[in-house]
């Protein structure tokens, strides 16, 4: 079990106080001033410190209640604060941690009592508030709206909050693990900042070229139910990551744009107001764009909303191939 640095200082006052009085007393006993000086200083400050630290420990326990369960150990201490509410099922949550210190990922089972009703992001938090608070966990609806808490269960990408816990048990056990096709910054929290850059490279947004229009609006953009039909569904996205987490031509080369940035370039091209024209697909026209795809189709079966990024990009495709002059464009 790791201590913490708070514990050190404990055991650390625990046997340095006896100590120094020990020989505080000697020194009385060989009546040297000066090493009786030194001692009490020194008998002073580990009080000082015993005492603070014990403080500070006591405040700990309290606003963080935990039964002892540290990451990295793997092992798993009957937890004292467990909700008395909490009924159902008890399984195995492993979790893949990675660990600093070893540079490598532990794998840490903890026990949850779980029902029909407990998502994985309901599991993980329970455990993070019940018996290890260093667990880390990104997540803000908890209701598949917002998009940050993908994480890799039982080695498939998903949302943790729309993820019905005993549908992914098996044999009592279920494992979690960070997303790979984003840095890792702690446990299950990824760093988004390179998706949101492949996101934002694709310029999504509706374009218009008259510029005023924007201020100084005379009427309301029309469009047709087709019109809206051709967009909608890519419209969907919650920039959740699953599909650049899923693609295997990401995995193995990650200058490929990716799924996510792709369906948006198709998105807004299909869209009847946008009016950047061909330049969103001479944009993607490259090995890293719309070429990049092998369409092996495992972004669409991650996406959580049905944006099928998978399809996007063969319509990018297609599109792309009707600019060659032998097609007429
Ligand atoms: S396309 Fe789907 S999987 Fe990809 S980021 Fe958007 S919502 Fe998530
Ligand atoms: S917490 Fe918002 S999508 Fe899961």
């Amino acid at each position: 079990m790791r201590a913490s640095r708070l514990t050190v200082f404990m055991y650390a006052g625990i046997i340095g106080v006896p100590v120094l009085f020990i020989l505080m007393v000697a020194g009385l006993l060989l009546n040297n001033a000066y090493a009786l000086d030194v001692i009490s200083m020194l008998l002073l400050l580990a009080l000082v410190l015993f005492g603070v630290s014990g403080i500070f420990e006591v405040y700990a326990h309290r606003r963080y209640p935990r039964s002892g369960n540290k990451a990295g150990n793997g092992e798993f201490i009957e937890n004292k604060v467990q909700p008395k509410s909490r009924q159902g099922k008890e399984i195995s949550v492993v979790l893949k941690r990675f660990n600093s210190t070893t540079k490598e990922f532990d794998r840490v089972t903890y026990k949850a009592r779980v029902d029909d009703r407990t998502t994985v992001l309901g599991a993980l938090l329970d455990i993070k508030d019940y018996q290890d608070n260093t667990v880390s966990v990104r997540c803000n609806c908890r209701m598949g709206i917002c998009g940050s808490c993908g994480m890799v269960v039982n080695g498939k990408p998903m949302l943790a909050c729309e993820t019905s816990i005993l549908s992914a048990v098996k044999n009592d056990s279920v494992e979690v693990a960070p997303m790979t096709g984003h840095p890792l910054l702690k446990d299950m929290v990824t760093d988004f900042a390179d998706f949101f850059e492949r996101h934002r490279s694709v310029e999504p947004t509706l374009y218009r070229k008259d510029a005023r229009e924007k201020y100084a609006p005379t009427e309301e953009y029309k469009q047709s139910q087709e019109e809206l039909d051709k967009f909608l569904p890519y419209s969907y996205c919650i920039m959740c990551g699953l599909c650049l987490d899923a693609c295997p031509v990401v995995n193995s080369n990650p200058n490929f744009i990716g799924p996510q940035a792709l369906s948006q370039v198709y998105r807004y091209h299909a869209d009847s107001r946008d009016q950047r024209g061909k330049k969103r697909l001479f944009d993607v026209d490259t090995i890293d764009g719309a070429w990049g795809c092998e369409f092996s189709g495992s972004c669409s079966k991650a996406c959580p909303k049905g944006v099928d990024p998978a399809a996007a990009i063969q319509m990018l495709k297609g599109d792309i191939m009707k600019l060659l002059p032998e097609n007429g464009e």
